[in-house]
């Protein structure tokens, strides 16, 4: 059964779907595996896209019903979701504002300024430096900025941290399942291991529950960014609950299908380990495609050292999904010097 969520659910298209696949020849030759890339990070022409725009086609399609005027979201100062955010406010003809903590503390006097931050900015965004410290818990420099929208007479959307702890934030993933269906018929192949970055959780939750609509045995790992694996698998599990009643998957969710991966984090959110900058210059130079520190370069890393350690069984057919995040990467020069 697939989900059929693209006829299901209201839908404001933003981005060019479906996002493409393709082999990973050189980093497949390498490691001795066979790995294939589904690009989410270029899947739109939005501000560089991501797995944001994703999920919030299906939130956008809302706040445009409810005739709210302004989105308000929150995220790092680097956060690549909230610079999805600004982009679809601009496209949409909203307004936008948003919280941008200090999840993780990155020494460079720039960190403000490049990168994700900048482009938001550009995009007209106004962006409010205030509040510390990643968690999935609903935090109070949101809810500030939701209430000071209404003061000021606006009609706010409120969008979570990485679209995720919403009840459509798992609509975007779920929906991504079932395109990847539709492209290994075309191909004529079955990828039986997927591997994503996660972190609020629900790119993960949506996937989790659009694959186990497939009745199709697949593994889906989740590689943690969030240097807290209990946190992620919590996140990743209420929200798969949640779209899974949404959507009527037809069995029930089990514990054992939410797979995190905790060895890859690095020593915390936002910051990038040895194996993840050797990760990002191998996709790099193998393949030219560009990774980035806080998770991409994580998922990377996983990918390669499981593969390194004999970790998937002979004859696997591994999906590696790209979920963008690359602006981030002048914000973290140092890591390459
Ligand atoms: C590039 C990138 N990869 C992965 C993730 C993780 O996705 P999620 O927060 O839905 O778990 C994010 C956002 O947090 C992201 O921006």
């Amino acid at each position: 059964m697939a989900l059929d969520i693209a006829r299901r659910f209201a839908r404001q298209p933003l981005g060019f779907f479906p996002s493409p696949i393709h082999p990973l020849k050189r980093l497949s030759k390498e490691l001795g595996v066979e790995v294939w890339a589904k690009r989410d990070d270029v899947s739109s022409g939005l501000a560089f896209g991501g797995n944001k725009i994703r999920k919030l086609e299906f939130l956008a399609a809302d706040a445009l019903e409810q005739g709210c005027d302004t989105l308000v979201s929150i995220g790092n100062i680097q956060s690549n979701h909230t610079r999805q955010v600004a982009a679809v406010a601009a496209v949409l003809g909203l307004r936008c504002r948003l919280v941008q903590e200090t999840w993780t503390h990155w020494d460079d006097p720039v960190y403000d300024k490049v990168g994700n931050i900048l482009l938001s900015r550009l995009m007209g965004a106004e962006t409010l430096l205030e509040g510390e410290g990643y968690s999935t818990a609903v935090k109070e420099t949101w809810e500030r900025a939701l209430d000071q929208v209404r003061r000021e007479g606006g009609r706010p959307y409120a969008i979570p941290a990485g679209a995720s702890d919403h009840p459509l934030g798992g609509l975007g993933y779920a929906h991504f399942a079932d395109e990847v269906a539709e492209q290994e018929s075309s191909l004529g192949l079955f990828f039986d291991t997927v591997i994503t970055a996660t972190c609020t959780g629900s790119t993960q939750a949506g996937m989790a529950v659009g694959f186990l609509a497939q009745d199709r045995e697949r593994r889906l790992i989740g590689v943690d960014t969030a240097a807290n694996a209990e946190m992620t698998r919590r996140a990743v599990t209420k929200i798969a609950r949640a779209t899974a009643d949404l959507v009527g998957l037809n069995r029930e969710l089990r514990d054992s299908d939410i797979e995190i991966d905790a060895r890859f984090a690095g020593p915390d959110y936002g910051l990038p380990d040895e194996a993840t900058v050797s990760a990002i210059r191998a996709a790099a130079r193998l393949e030219g495609m560009i990774t980035d520190p806080v998770y991409e370069g994580k998922s990377m890393a996983g990918l390669i050292a499981m593969a390194r350690a004999g970790e998937f069984p002979r004859g696997a057919k591994i999906l590696y999904v790209h979920l963008g995040g690359a602006p981030a990467i002048n914000a973290y020069h140092k890591a390459f010097a």
